[in-house]
Protein backbone atom coordinates (compact mmCIF):
# COMPACT_ATOMS: atom_id res chain seq x y z
CA UNK A 1 0.00 0.00 0.00
CA UNK A 2 1.49 3.37 -1.02
CA UNK A 3 0.73 6.98 0.47
CA UNK A 4 -1.64 8.49 -1.94
CA UNK A 5 -0.72 10.95 -4.38
CA UNK A 6 -2.94 14.29 -5.06
CA UNK A 7 -2.43 13.71 -8.82
CA UNK A 8 -3.46 10.19 -8.29
CA UNK A 9 -6.46 10.93 -6.41
CA UNK A 10 -7.52 13.35 -8.92
CA UNK A 11 -7.80 10.54 -11.60
CA UNK A 12 -8.76 8.37 -8.74
CA UNK A 13 -12.26 10.56 -8.83
CA UNK A 14 -12.45 11.62 -12.16
CA UNK A 15 -12.02 8.32 -13.74
CA UNK A 16 -14.21 6.88 -10.74
CA UNK A 17 -16.88 9.08 -12.03
CA UNK A 18 -16.77 8.00 -15.49
CA UNK A 19 -16.74 4.24 -14.39
CA UNK A 20 -19.88 4.45 -12.08
CA UNK A 21 -21.99 5.71 -15.22
CA UNK A 22 -21.42 3.00 -16.88
CA UNK A 23 -21.77 0.31 -14.20
CA UNK A 24 -17.91 -1.01 -14.03
CA UNK A 25 -16.74 1.16 -10.84
CA UNK A 26 -16.13 -2.19 -9.15
CA UNK A 27 -12.61 -2.31 -11.35
CA UNK A 28 -11.18 0.19 -8.86
CA UNK A 29 -12.21 -1.73 -5.80
CA UNK A 30 -8.87 -2.53 -4.88
CA UNK A 31 -7.06 0.95 -5.67
CA UNK A 32 -5.85 1.31 -2.15
CA UNK A 33 -3.88 -1.42 -2.50
CA UNK A 34 -2.13 -0.47 -5.69
CA UNK A 35 1.78 1.63 -6.44
CA UNK A 36 1.64 4.10 -8.56
CA UNK A 37 2.90 2.08 -11.08
CA UNK A 38 0.06 0.01 -10.96
CA UNK A 39 -2.27 2.42 -10.49
CA UNK A 40 -1.10 4.42 -13.64
CA UNK A 41 -1.61 0.46 -15.59
CA UNK A 42 -4.93 0.52 -14.58
CA UNK A 43 -5.53 3.92 -15.25
CA UNK A 44 -3.95 3.51 -19.28
CA UNK A 45 -6.73 0.35 -19.88
CA UNK A 46 -9.34 1.82 -18.38
CA UNK A 47 -8.56 4.82 -20.66
CA UNK A 48 -7.86 2.32 -23.78
CA UNK A 49 -11.62 1.61 -23.85
CA UNK A 50 -14.44 2.93 -25.23
CA UNK A 51 -16.45 3.88 -21.95
CA UNK A 52 -19.83 5.42 -23.40
CA UNK A 53 -20.04 2.34 -25.91
CA UNK A 54 -19.93 -0.02 -22.90
CA UNK A 55 -23.43 -0.50 -21.40
CA UNK A 56 -25.02 -0.83 -25.19
CA UNK A 57 -22.66 -3.92 -25.69
CA UNK A 58 -23.57 -5.65 -22.28
CA UNK A 59 -27.08 -5.42 -23.22
CA UNK A 60 -26.67 -6.41 -26.69
CA UNK A 61 -24.53 -9.18 -26.51
CA UNK A 62 -23.32 -9.98 -22.99
CA UNK A 63 -26.29 -10.11 -20.33
CA UNK A 64 -28.55 -11.58 -23.32
CA UNK A 65 -27.20 -13.78 -26.03
CA UNK A 66 -28.43 -12.43 -29.35
CA UNK A 67 -30.77 -13.95 -31.34
CA UNK A 68 -28.77 -15.59 -34.36
CA UNK A 69 -29.49 -12.90 -37.01
CA UNK A 70 -30.14 -15.10 -39.95
CA UNK A 71 -32.06 -13.36 -42.54
CA UNK A 72 -35.26 -15.23 -43.76
CA UNK A 73 -33.93 -16.56 -47.10
CA UNK A 74 -30.39 -17.64 -47.60
CA UNK A 75 -28.98 -19.45 -50.82
CA UNK A 76 -25.61 -20.94 -51.31
CA UNK A 77 -23.48 -18.04 -52.92
CA UNK A 78 -22.00 -19.41 -56.49
CA UNK A 79 -18.57 -19.71 -57.25
CA UNK A 80 -15.71 -19.43 -59.79
CA UNK A 81 -14.49 -23.21 -60.65
CA UNK A 82 -10.90 -24.10 -60.09
CA UNK A 83 -10.59 -25.64 -63.41
CA UNK A 84 -11.91 -22.40 -65.18
CA UNK A 85 -15.23 -22.91 -65.32
CA UNK A 86 -18.24 -25.15 -66.17
CA UNK A 87 -17.17 -28.75 -67.35
CA UNK A 88 -13.79 -28.05 -66.60
CA UNK A 89 -12.28 -28.67 -63.02
CA UNK A 90 -14.76 -28.35 -60.23
CA UNK A 91 -17.85 -29.04 -62.02
CA UNK A 92 -21.64 -27.93 -61.23
CA UNK A 93 -21.33 -25.94 -58.76
CA UNK A 94 -18.58 -23.43 -60.62
CA UNK A 95 -21.59 -21.25 -62.77
CA UNK A 96 -19.19 -19.56 -65.45
CA UNK A 97 -16.37 -19.87 -68.18
CA UNK A 98 -13.98 -17.91 -67.57
CA UNK A 99 -10.34 -18.01 -69.03
CA UNK A 100 -7.67 -18.95 -66.34
CA UNK A 101 -4.54 -18.07 -68.39
CA UNK A 102 -5.74 -14.46 -68.88
CA UNK A 103 -6.67 -13.73 -65.07
CA UNK A 104 -3.36 -15.33 -64.03
CA UNK A 105 -1.70 -12.69 -66.22
CA UNK A 106 -3.42 -10.41 -64.75
CA UNK A 107 -2.32 -10.99 -61.00
CA UNK A 108 1.08 -11.62 -62.52
CA UNK A 109 0.98 -8.18 -63.65
CA UNK A 110 0.05 -6.78 -60.23
CA UNK A 111 2.62 -8.36 -58.35
CA UNK A 112 5.36 -7.29 -61.06
CA UNK A 113 4.09 -3.75 -60.28
CA UNK A 114 4.80 -4.33 -56.74
CA UNK A 115 0.42 -3.60 -56.58
CA UNK A 116 0.16 -6.38 -54.00
CA UNK A 117 1.19 -6.84 -50.09
CA UNK A 118 0.77 -10.31 -47.57
CA UNK A 119 -1.37 -9.57 -44.60
CA UNK A 120 -1.31 -12.80 -41.92
CA UNK A 121 -3.36 -12.15 -38.73
CA UNK A 122 -1.70 -13.83 -36.49
CA UNK A 123 -3.16 -12.45 -33.04
CA UNK A 124 -5.46 -15.46 -32.31
CA UNK A 125 -4.48 -17.14 -28.68
CA UNK A 126 -3.50 -20.79 -30.06
CA UNK A 127 -5.65 -22.05 -27.09
CA UNK A 128 -6.74 -25.34 -28.99
CA UNK A 129 -3.28 -26.45 -30.05
CA UNK A 130 -2.21 -26.21 -26.64
CA UNK A 131 1.01 -24.65 -27.57
CA UNK A 132 2.77 -21.51 -26.18
CA UNK A 133 4.32 -19.34 -28.34
CA UNK A 134 3.19 -17.56 -30.85
CA UNK A 135 1.08 -20.41 -33.40
CA UNK A 136 3.65 -18.99 -36.29
CA UNK A 137 6.62 -20.23 -34.69
CA UNK A 138 4.83 -23.55 -34.46
CA UNK A 139 6.64 -26.64 -36.57
CA UNK A 140 4.49 -26.69 -39.21
CA UNK A 141 6.51 -28.27 -42.35
CA UNK A 142 5.51 -31.83 -43.08
CA UNK A 143 9.19 -33.33 -42.81
CA UNK A 144 12.11 -30.03 -41.31
CA UNK A 145 9.28 -29.35 -38.78
CA UNK A 146 9.72 -25.54 -40.27
CA UNK A 147 8.48 -23.03 -38.70
CA UNK A 148 4.85 -21.66 -39.70
CA UNK A 149 5.96 -17.97 -40.38
CA UNK A 150 9.07 -19.59 -41.90
CA UNK A 151 6.93 -21.49 -44.34
CA UNK A 152 5.42 -18.10 -45.66
CA UNK A 153 8.14 -16.35 -45.31
CA UNK A 154 9.67 -18.54 -48.48
CA UNK A 155 6.81 -17.71 -50.05
CA UNK A 156 7.02 -14.22 -50.16
CA UNK A 157 11.10 -14.75 -51.19
CA UNK A 158 9.97 -17.14 -53.88
CA UNK A 159 7.11 -14.50 -54.98
CA UNK A 160 10.11 -11.56 -55.21
CA UNK A 161 12.40 -13.89 -57.32
CA UNK A 162 9.56 -14.67 -59.68
CA UNK A 163 7.68 -11.30 -59.91
CA UNK A 164 11.16 -8.98 -59.66
CA UNK A 165 9.11 -6.58 -56.63
CA UNK A 166 9.14 -7.22 -52.83
CA UNK A 167 6.20 -7.81 -51.80
CA UNK A 168 5.68 -6.19 -48.09
CA UNK A 169 4.14 -8.73 -45.50
CA UNK A 170 1.95 -6.96 -42.40
CA UNK A 171 1.75 -9.65 -39.25
CA UNK A 172 -1.02 -8.47 -37.12
CA UNK A 173 -0.05 -9.78 -33.05
CA UNK A 174 -1.93 -9.61 -30.32
CA UNK A 175 -0.24 -7.93 -27.01
CA UNK A 176 0.14 -11.55 -25.91
CA UNK A 177 2.21 -12.24 -28.39
CA UNK A 178 3.83 -9.23 -30.33
CA UNK A 179 7.31 -8.96 -28.91
CA UNK A 180 7.65 -13.09 -28.63
CA UNK A 181 7.05 -12.78 -32.71
CA UNK A 182 8.72 -9.75 -33.28
CA UNK A 183 12.01 -11.80 -31.72
CA UNK A 184 11.41 -14.82 -33.42
CA UNK A 185 11.61 -12.74 -36.90
CA UNK A 186 15.03 -11.39 -35.77
CA UNK A 187 16.40 -14.58 -34.59
CA UNK A 188 15.91 -16.02 -37.74
CA UNK A 189 16.97 -13.03 -39.68
CA UNK A 190 13.51 -12.19 -41.31
CA UNK A 191 13.57 -15.74 -43.09
CA UNK A 192 15.60 -14.34 -45.98
CA UNK A 193 13.15 -11.23 -46.25
CA UNK A 194 14.61 -7.98 -46.14
CA UNK A 195 13.50 -6.51 -43.03
CA UNK A 196 12.28 -3.45 -44.14
CA UNK A 197 9.40 -5.25 -46.26
CA UNK A 198 8.38 -7.13 -42.75
CA UNK A 199 6.15 -5.34 -40.39
CA UNK A 200 3.87 -6.14 -37.24
CA UNK A 201 1.31 -4.43 -35.37
CA UNK A 202 -0.47 -5.66 -32.53
CA UNK A 203 -4.57 -5.69 -32.79
CA UNK A 204 -6.85 -4.31 -30.07
CA UNK A 205 -8.11 -5.94 -27.11
CA UNK A 206 -11.57 -5.96 -25.46
CA UNK A 207 -12.43 -6.21 -22.32
CA UNK A 208 -13.87 -9.68 -20.43
CA UNK A 209 -16.98 -10.03 -18.91
CA UNK A 210 -18.70 -11.42 -16.25
CA UNK A 211 -21.71 -13.27 -17.77
CA UNK A 212 -24.43 -12.92 -15.37
CA UNK A 213 -23.60 -9.34 -14.45
CA UNK A 214 -21.82 -7.83 -17.31
CA UNK A 215 -19.31 -6.68 -15.67
CA UNK A 216 -15.75 -6.21 -16.52
CA UNK A 217 -13.38 -9.17 -14.96
CA UNK A 218 -10.26 -8.27 -13.19
CA UNK A 219 -7.37 -10.40 -14.09
CA UNK A 220 -5.54 -8.86 -11.11
CA UNK A 221 -6.34 -6.07 -8.26
CA UNK A 222 -4.06 -4.15 -11.11
CA UNK A 223 -5.55 -5.58 -14.29
CA UNK A 224 -8.55 -6.15 -16.04
CA UNK A 225 -9.10 -9.30 -17.74
CA UNK A 226 -8.92 -8.98 -21.89
CA UNK A 227 -8.96 -10.85 -24.68
CA UNK A 228 -7.60 -10.11 -28.77
CA UNK A 229 -10.49 -8.27 -30.38
CA UNK A 230 -10.76 -11.09 -33.25
CA UNK A 231 -9.14 -10.67 -36.38
CA UNK A 232 -12.13 -8.39 -37.38
CA UNK A 233 -9.98 -6.01 -35.00
CA UNK A 234 -7.63 -5.87 -38.05
CA UNK A 235 -9.70 -3.07 -39.31
CA UNK A 236 -8.82 -0.77 -37.04
CA UNK A 237 -5.25 -1.99 -36.40
CA UNK A 238 -4.24 -1.63 -40.03
CA UNK A 239 -5.48 2.16 -39.55
CA UNK A 240 -3.97 2.60 -36.16
CA UNK A 241 -0.68 1.60 -36.83
CA UNK A 242 0.11 3.51 -39.92
CA UNK A 243 -0.29 0.44 -42.25
CA UNK A 244 -2.62 1.33 -44.35
CA UNK A 245 -0.66 4.57 -45.06
CA UNK A 246 2.38 2.60 -45.61
CA UNK A 247 0.42 0.71 -48.27
CA UNK A 248 -0.45 3.35 -49.79
CA UNK A 249 3.33 4.87 -50.06
CA UNK A 250 4.31 1.86 -51.36
CA UNK A 251 1.74 1.18 -54.29
CA UNK A 252 -0.07 -1.20 -52.88
CA UNK A 253 -3.99 -1.52 -53.91
CA UNK A 254 -4.67 -5.21 -53.17
CA UNK A 255 -3.73 -7.34 -50.11
CA UNK A 256 -3.70 -10.72 -49.43
CA UNK A 257 -4.87 -12.05 -46.69
CA UNK A 258 -4.23 -15.37 -44.84
CA UNK A 259 -4.38 -17.28 -41.20
CA UNK A 260 -1.42 -18.13 -39.40
CA UNK A 261 -2.87 -21.60 -39.25
CA UNK A 262 -2.53 -23.05 -42.79
CA UNK A 263 1.02 -23.99 -44.10
CA UNK A 264 0.05 -24.76 -47.37
CA UNK A 265 -1.70 -21.21 -47.96
CA UNK A 266 -0.95 -19.49 -51.52
CA UNK A 267 0.93 -16.08 -49.95
CA UNK A 268 -0.30 -14.28 -52.98
CA UNK A 269 -1.98 -16.31 -55.40
CA UNK A 270 -1.73 -14.48 -59.25
CA UNK A 271 -4.90 -16.30 -60.28
CA UNK A 272 -6.90 -15.17 -57.65
CA UNK A 273 -6.05 -11.52 -57.74
CA UNK A 274 -6.61 -11.34 -61.44
CA UNK A 275 -9.86 -12.92 -60.95
CA UNK A 276 -10.29 -10.42 -57.59
CA UNK A 277 -9.11 -7.18 -59.16
CA UNK A 278 -10.60 -7.91 -63.21
CA UNK A 279 -13.78 -9.99 -63.02
CA UNK A 280 -16.84 -8.16 -64.14
CA UNK A 281 -18.87 -9.49 -61.30
CA UNK A 282 -16.66 -7.95 -58.91
CA UNK A 283 -16.21 -4.81 -57.40
CA UNK A 284 -12.68 -5.29 -56.45
CA UNK A 285 -13.26 -4.78 -52.95
CA UNK A 286 -12.77 -8.22 -51.27
CA UNK A 287 -13.17 -11.97 -52.43
CA UNK A 288 -12.42 -14.84 -51.06
CA UNK A 289 -11.50 -18.65 -51.68
CA UNK A 290 -13.49 -21.70 -50.74
CA UNK A 291 -13.16 -25.20 -50.56
CA UNK A 292 -16.30 -28.20 -50.75
CA UNK A 293 -16.78 -28.92 -47.46
CA UNK A 294 -16.40 -32.65 -46.29
CA UNK A 295 -18.51 -32.96 -44.68
CA UNK A 296 -21.97 -31.15 -42.56
CA UNK A 297 -20.19 -30.82 -39.41
CA UNK A 298 -17.03 -29.71 -40.76
CA UNK A 299 -15.82 -26.60 -38.91
CA UNK A 300 -15.45 -23.56 -41.89
CA UNK A 301 -17.67 -20.70 -42.47
CA UNK A 302 -20.28 -21.42 -45.51
CA UNK A 303 -20.48 -19.01 -48.44
CA UNK A 304 -23.72 -17.98 -48.73
CA UNK A 305 -26.34 -15.59 -50.61
CA UNK A 306 -28.98 -13.24 -49.15
CA UNK A 307 -30.20 -10.45 -51.22
CA UNK A 308 -27.78 -10.60 -53.99
CA UNK A 309 -24.73 -10.24 -51.34
CA UNK A 310 -22.28 -12.88 -50.88
CA UNK A 311 -21.71 -13.71 -47.04
CA UNK A 312 -19.67 -15.95 -44.54
CA UNK A 313 -22.34 -17.61 -42.03
CA UNK A 314 -19.94 -18.92 -39.23
CA UNK A 315 -20.01 -22.74 -38.86
CA UNK A 316 -21.21 -22.40 -34.79
CA UNK A 317 -24.42 -20.07 -36.41
CA UNK A 318 -25.29 -22.52 -39.61
CA UNK A 319 -28.33 -24.03 -38.30
CA UNK A 320 -28.48 -27.92 -38.66
CA UNK A 321 -30.69 -28.13 -40.97
CA UNK A 322 -29.08 -26.10 -43.55
CA UNK A 323 -25.69 -27.32 -42.48
CA UNK A 324 -26.98 -30.86 -43.86
CA UNK A 325 -29.41 -30.05 -46.73
CA UNK A 326 -28.72 -31.80 -49.62
CA UNK A 327 -28.77 -30.46 -53.41
CA UNK A 328 -29.94 -31.71 -56.82
CA UNK A 329 -27.43 -33.89 -57.36
CA UNK A 330 -27.15 -35.40 -53.87
CA UNK A 331 -24.13 -33.23 -52.20
CA UNK A 332 -24.74 -31.03 -49.62
CA UNK A 333 -26.42 -27.79 -50.95
CA UNK A 334 -24.41 -25.32 -48.73
CA UNK A 335 -21.08 -27.06 -49.60
CA UNK A 336 -19.03 -24.10 -50.32
CA UNK A 337 -16.40 -24.06 -46.94
CA UNK A 338 -13.86 -20.66 -46.16
CA UNK A 339 -10.74 -21.47 -45.62
CA UNK A 340 -10.41 -18.32 -44.51
CA UNK A 341 -7.78 -16.52 -47.73
CA UNK A 342 -9.52 -12.88 -49.37
CA UNK A 343 -7.71 -10.73 -51.27
CA UNK A 344 -8.62 -7.04 -50.43
CA UNK A 345 -8.56 -3.64 -52.14
CA UNK A 346 -6.92 -0.74 -49.70
CA UNK A 347 -9.53 1.45 -50.99
CA UNK A 348 -11.84 -0.85 -49.28
CA UNK A 349 -10.15 -1.56 -46.19
CA UNK A 350 -9.67 2.43 -45.73
CA UNK A 351 -13.33 3.02 -46.66
CA UNK A 352 -13.80 0.29 -43.49
CA UNK A 353 -11.68 2.06 -41.61
CA UNK A 354 -13.21 5.11 -41.71
CA UNK A 355 -17.19 5.04 -42.42
CA UNK A 356 -18.97 4.58 -39.30
CA UNK A 357 -21.84 2.67 -41.54
CA UNK A 358 -19.64 0.13 -41.87
CA UNK A 359 -18.63 -0.48 -38.38
CA UNK A 360 -18.64 -4.67 -38.25
CA UNK A 361 -20.67 -6.45 -35.33
CA UNK A 362 -19.49 -8.45 -32.37
CA UNK A 363 -19.79 -12.14 -32.10
CA UNK A 364 -19.93 -13.33 -28.25
CA UNK A 365 -18.55 -16.29 -27.14
CA UNK A 366 -18.52 -17.67 -23.74
CA UNK A 367 -15.46 -19.16 -21.87
CA UNK A 368 -13.93 -19.50 -18.42
CA UNK A 369 -11.94 -16.31 -17.01
CA UNK A 370 -10.19 -16.96 -13.90
CA UNK A 371 -10.80 -13.63 -12.27
CA UNK A 372 -9.98 -11.64 -8.77
CA UNK A 373 -13.20 -11.69 -7.39
CA UNK A 374 -14.74 -8.00 -5.97
CA UNK A 375 -14.91 -7.13 -3.19
CA UNK A 376 -12.95 -10.25 -1.39
CA UNK A 377 -10.04 -10.15 -3.88
CA UNK A 378 -10.22 -13.93 -3.77
CA UNK A 379 -8.99 -15.43 -7.39
CA UNK A 380 -11.69 -17.74 -8.95
CA UNK A 381 -11.06 -20.49 -11.10
CA UNK A 382 -14.04 -21.64 -13.03
CA UNK A 383 -14.85 -24.65 -13.64
CA UNK A 384 -17.57 -23.53 -15.94
CA UNK A 385 -18.29 -20.49 -18.14
CA UNK A 386 -17.98 -17.83 -16.39
CA UNK A 387 -17.19 -14.60 -18.61
CA UNK A 388 -18.15 -13.78 -22.25
CA UNK A 389 -15.44 -12.49 -24.87
CA UNK A 390 -16.18 -10.04 -27.72
CA UNK A 391 -14.67 -10.17 -31.22
CA UNK A 392 -15.04 -9.27 -34.81
CA UNK A 393 -14.67 -11.32 -37.73
CA UNK A 394 -13.16 -9.43 -41.11
CA UNK A 395 -15.50 -11.44 -43.06
CA UNK A 396 -18.56 -9.81 -41.94
CA UNK A 397 -16.87 -7.06 -44.46
CA UNK A 398 -18.43 -9.17 -46.84
CA UNK A 399 -21.89 -7.78 -47.86
CA UNK A 400 -20.78 -4.71 -47.12
CA UNK A 401 -19.01 -5.03 -50.71
CA UNK A 402 -20.83 -3.99 -54.17
CA UNK A 403 -19.90 -7.39 -55.15
CA UNK A 404 -18.04 -9.91 -53.86
CA UNK A 405 -16.41 -12.87 -55.64
CA UNK A 406 -15.77 -17.02 -54.23
CA UNK A 407 -12.82 -18.74 -56.01
CA UNK A 408 -13.32 -22.38 -55.28
CA UNK A 409 -9.83 -24.37 -54.74
CA UNK A 410 -8.79 -27.69 -54.54
CA UNK A 411 -8.58 -28.59 -50.44
CA UNK A 412 -4.87 -30.74 -50.96
CA UNK A 413 -3.67 -27.52 -52.91
CA UNK A 414 -3.93 -24.97 -50.44
CA UNK A 415 -5.76 -26.07 -47.20
CA UNK A 416 -3.56 -28.20 -44.70
CA UNK A 417 -4.86 -26.04 -41.40
CA UNK A 418 -3.09 -26.96 -38.29
CA UNK A 419 -5.46 -26.29 -35.22
CA UNK A 420 -5.55 -28.70 -33.04
CA UNK A 421 -3.13 -31.12 -31.30
CA UNK A 422 -4.77 -34.51 -32.44
CA UNK A 423 -7.70 -35.34 -34.71
CA UNK A 424 -9.04 -33.44 -37.35
CA UNK A 425 -6.78 -30.17 -38.53
CA UNK A 426 -3.94 -31.20 -36.76
CA UNK A 427 -0.43 -31.56 -37.50
CA UNK A 428 -0.59 -35.16 -38.43
CA UNK A 429 -3.39 -34.59 -40.72
CA UNK A 430 -1.54 -31.21 -41.79
CA UNK A 431 1.44 -33.59 -42.75
CA UNK A 432 -0.65 -36.11 -44.55
CA UNK A 433 -2.40 -33.36 -46.77
CA UNK A 434 1.49 -31.51 -47.47
CA UNK A 435 2.44 -34.94 -48.65
CA UNK A 436 -0.30 -35.42 -51.13
CA UNK A 437 -0.21 -32.56 -52.61
CA UNK A 438 3.74 -32.59 -53.11
CA UNK A 439 3.07 -36.30 -54.00
CA UNK A 440 0.44 -35.20 -57.04
CA UNK A 441 3.05 -33.00 -57.69
CA UNK A 442 5.96 -34.98 -58.06
CA UNK A 443 3.90 -37.48 -59.88
CA UNK A 444 3.22 -34.67 -62.61
CA UNK A 445 6.64 -34.38 -62.92
CA UNK A 446 7.41 -37.95 -63.61
CA UNK A 447 8.67 -39.32 -60.07
CA UNK A 448 7.59 -42.34 -58.45
CA UNK A 449 5.73 -41.82 -55.06
CA UNK A 450 4.98 -45.15 -53.25
CA UNK A 451 1.04 -45.14 -52.45
CA UNK A 452 -0.98 -47.65 -50.10
CA UNK A 453 -3.78 -50.01 -51.09
CA UNK A 454 -5.65 -47.35 -49.93
CA UNK A 455 -4.23 -44.57 -52.35
CA UNK A 456 -2.90 -42.39 -49.59
CA UNK A 457 1.20 -42.24 -50.12
CA UNK A 458 3.41 -44.31 -47.87
CA UNK A 459 6.46 -41.29 -47.00
CA UNK A 460 6.29 -38.01 -45.82
CA UNK A 461 6.88 -35.52 -48.09
CA UNK A 462 7.38 -31.81 -48.37
CA UNK A 463 8.21 -28.95 -51.22
CA UNK A 464 9.07 -25.45 -50.29
CA UNK A 465 7.89 -22.35 -52.52
CA UNK A 466 11.43 -21.76 -52.99
CA UNK A 467 11.79 -25.20 -54.90
CA UNK A 468 8.57 -24.65 -56.62
CA UNK A 469 5.62 -21.89 -56.22
CA UNK A 470 3.56 -24.30 -58.76
CA UNK A 471 3.69 -28.03 -59.97
CA UNK A 472 5.42 -26.83 -62.75
CA UNK A 473 8.23 -25.04 -61.67
CA UNK A 474 9.63 -28.72 -60.61
CA UNK A 475 10.42 -29.50 -63.99
CA UNK A 476 13.83 -28.97 -64.52
CA UNK A 477 14.71 -29.07 -61.08
CA UNK A 478 17.26 -31.58 -59.63
CA UNK A 479 14.69 -34.05 -57.86
CA UNK A 480 14.94 -38.15 -57.64
CA UNK A 481 13.38 -40.19 -60.17
CA UNK A 482 11.84 -42.10 -57.08
CA UNK A 483 10.90 -42.09 -53.42
CA UNK A 484 11.00 -44.92 -51.00
CA UNK A 485 8.54 -46.64 -49.33
CA UNK A 486 8.14 -44.93 -46.01
CA UNK A 487 11.18 -42.24 -47.25
CA UNK A 488 11.16 -38.44 -45.58
CA UNK A 489 12.16 -35.87 -48.12
CA UNK A 490 12.06 -32.26 -48.01
CA UNK A 491 12.75 -30.56 -51.21
C1 LIG B 1 -11.60 -19.85 -38.96
C2 LIG B 1 -12.83 -19.13 -39.50
C3 LIG B 1 -13.71 -20.07 -40.30
C4 LIG B 1 -12.87 -20.69 -41.42
C5 LIG B 1 -11.67 -21.42 -40.82
C6 LIG B 1 -10.73 -21.92 -41.91
C7 LIG B 1 -13.20 -17.46 -37.79
C8 LIG B 1 -14.08 -16.92 -36.75
N1 LIG B 1 -13.58 -18.57 -38.39
O1 LIG B 1 -12.06 -20.74 -37.98
O2 LIG B 1 -14.80 -19.37 -40.89
O3 LIG B 1 -13.66 -21.59 -42.16
O4 LIG B 1 -10.91 -20.51 -40.00
O5 LIG B 1 -9.58 -22.45 -41.36
O6 LIG B 1 -12.19 -16.90 -38.12
N2 LIG B 1 -7.02 -14.40 -34.98
C9 LIG B 1 -6.43 -13.19 -34.72
N3 LIG B 1 -6.95 -12.43 -33.71
C10 LIG B 1 -8.01 -12.82 -32.97
C11 LIG B 1 -8.61 -14.06 -33.24
C12 LIG B 1 -8.09 -14.83 -34.26
O7 LIG B 1 -5.46 -12.79 -35.37
O8 LIG B 1 -8.42 -12.05 -32.07
C13 LIG B 1 -6.47 -15.22 -36.06
C14 LIG B 1 -5.79 -16.47 -35.54
O9 LIG B 1 -4.45 -16.23 -35.20
C15 LIG B 1 -5.94 -17.39 -36.72
C16 LIG B 1 -7.28 -16.95 -37.34
O10 LIG B 1 -7.51 -15.66 -36.88
O11 LIG B 1 -4.94 -17.14 -37.68
C17 LIG B 1 -8.45 -17.91 -37.09
O12 LIG B 1 -8.86 -17.90 -35.80
P1 LIG B 1 -9.70 -19.05 -35.10
O13 LIG B 1 -10.47 -18.41 -34.03
O14 LIG B 1 -8.80 -20.17 -34.75
O15 LIG B 1 -10.76 -19.53 -36.20
P2 LIG B 1 -11.23 -20.99 -36.64
O16 LIG B 1 -12.20 -21.55 -35.66
O17 LIG B 1 -10.03 -21.80 -36.92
Amino acid sequence: MTSPSPQSDAAFAVTHTRLKQVGQEHVLTFWKDLGEAQRAALLGQIESLDLGSLPGLVRRYVTHTPPAMLPSRIDPAPSYGAGGGVGGGLGSRSTRNWDVANYRRIGEDLLRAGKVAAFTVAGGQGSRLGYEGPKGCFPGGAVTGKPLFQMFGEGLVAAQRRYGRPVPWYIMTSPLNHEATVAFFQEHAWFGLDEANVSFFPQGVMPSFDMASGRILLSAKDQLATNPDGHGGAIRALKGSGSLADMRRRGVEHVSYFQVDNPLVRVVDPTFLGLHAAARDSSGEMSSKMIPKAYPDEKLGVFCSVDGRTQIIEYSDLPRALAEEKGPEGSLRFIGGSIAVHAISLDFLERLGTDPSFELPFHRAEKKVPHVQTPSGITAQPQANNGVKLEKFIFDALPLCGRSLVYETDRAEEFAPIKNATGVDSVESSREIQTERAARWLEGAGVRVPRRADGKADCVLEISPLTALFPEDLKGREIPREVGAGASVAL
